[in-house]
C-alpha cells in the first residue's frame, strides 16, 4: 500500500465502528496498523481490549522453533503486547530465509517438508505465553482441518479457519465442517477482490456487478457490496472487506439496519460458481 494509506484507513475505519482488523507480515503495513491502533488508543477512542488484531504466519516461518521469534518480531513491528488472533497463513511451507517467495533457478517455488502439527504445537505454545489470546488458520482444507484435530495430545482447537468466502464462492461443504467443530470462518474476498490481476483469476466475472446482488439492493436501498457482506455475516461468515477509500469505508459497516428475507439468502446462494477468485497456485 501506498506510504500513509494504510495508516489513515485504519484509523477512519476505528472511527467508524471496525474492531476486527486483519493483517499480516506479509502485507509490509503492519507498522502503520500498529501505529493506527495505537494513536486511536491514545487518543481515548478505544482500549486495547476493544481491538481485534489477526496476525499471520507466513510460509517461509512453519518450522516450531521460528514460529514464536516470528510472532514477537510482528508484535514488535505492531508495537503492541499481543495480537488477538494468530494464524497460519497457508498450508504449505517454503524454503526459511529472507525470501518471502524463495525460488529456484527455474523459477519454481522452493517448499519445505515441515509438520503442520509440529508448527501447530509451536502456535499452542504462543498462546499460552499470552503473545496470541487465540489461534487459528488459513487456506485449510477439511483434510488438513481434520489433521489438526486428530492430533495426539491437542491442547487447542483451531478458532478459526480464514478462506475465501462471498456469493460466488459459498463453500458450503467446508461451513458445514467448520460449524460441525466449532471453527469460525472467516470470510476473505468477501466483495470479489481488487480485480489485480497479478494474483486474481480474472476470468470469473466480477461479483458487485451481481444482476441479483443488485437488484436485491436496490429494495433496500442498499449497494451491491452491503449485499454481499450482509449475506455473508447472516450466514455466520465473519467479513473481511478490504477498502482505502473513506467513503467505502464507511459504506461497509452499514449493514447492520436491514436484514435479507430467507427467500433472498437463497437466491443469493444460487449465485454460487465453485470458482475461486484467488487460485493460491504455489
Ligand atoms: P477500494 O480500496 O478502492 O475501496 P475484497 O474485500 O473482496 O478484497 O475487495 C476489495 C476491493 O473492493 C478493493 O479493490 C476495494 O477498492 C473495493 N471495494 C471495497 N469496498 C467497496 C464497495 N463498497 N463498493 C465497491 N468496491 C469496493
Amino acid at each position: 500500500t501506498p506510504k500513509g494509506s494504510c495508516l489513515e484507513s485504519v484509523k477512519i475505519a476505528i472511527d467508524t465502528g471496525y474492531r476486527h482488523i486483519d493483517g499480516a507480515f506479509v502485507y509490509y503495513n503492519e507498522h502503520e496498523v500498529g501505529q493506527a491502533i495505537r494513536e486511536k488508543i491514545a487518543e481515548g477512542k478505544v482500549k486495547r481490549e476493544d481491538i481485534f488484531y489477526c496476525g499471520k504466519l507466513w510460509n517461509t516461518c512453519h518450522p516450531p522453533e521460528l514460529v514464536r521469534p516470528t510472532l514477537e518480531k510482528t508484535l514488535k513491528i505492531l508495537q503492541l503486547d499481543y495480537v488477538d488472533l494468530y494464524i497460519i497463513e497457508l498450508p504449505m511451507a517454503f524454503k526459511p530465509g529472507d525470501a518471502i517467495y524463495p525460488k529456484d533457478e527455474n523459477g519454481k517455488f522452493i517448499y519445505h517438508e515441515t509438520d503442520l502439527c509440529a508448527t501447530w504445537e509451536a502456535m499452542e505454545a504462543c498462546k499460552d505465553a499470552g503473545l496470541a489470546k487465540s489461534i487459528g488458520v488459513s487456506n485449510f482444507n477439511r483434510r488438513q482441518l481434520e489433521m489438526i484435530l486428530n492430533k495426539p495430545g491437542l491442547k487447542y482447537k483451531p478458532v478459526s479457519n480464514q478462506v475465501e468466502c462471498h456469493p460466488y464462492f459459498t463453500q458450503p461443504k467446508l461451513l458445514e465442517f467448520c460449524r460441525q467443530h466449532d471453527i469460525v470462518i472467516v470470510g476473505y474476498s468477501p466483495l470479489g477482490t481488487s480485480r489485480d490481476e497479478s494474483w486474481v483469476n480474472v476470468s470469473s466475472p466480477p461479483l458487485l456487478k451481481d444482476p441479483v446482488l443488485n437488484a436485491i439492493g436496490k429494495k433496500y436501498n442498499k449497494t451491491a457490496a452491503q449485499v454481499a457482506l450482509r449475506f455473508s455475516i447472516q450466514r455466520g461468515v465473519v467479513v473481511i472487506p478490504k477498502s482505502f477509500n473513506p467513503q467505502r469505508i464507511r459504506e461497509n459497516f452499514q449493514i447492520f439496519d436491514f436484514s435479507l428475507t430467507e427467500k433472498e439468502m437463497k437466491e443469493i446462494e444460487a449465485l454460487n460458481k465453485n470458482v475461486r477468485y484467488v487460485e493460491l497456485l504455489m
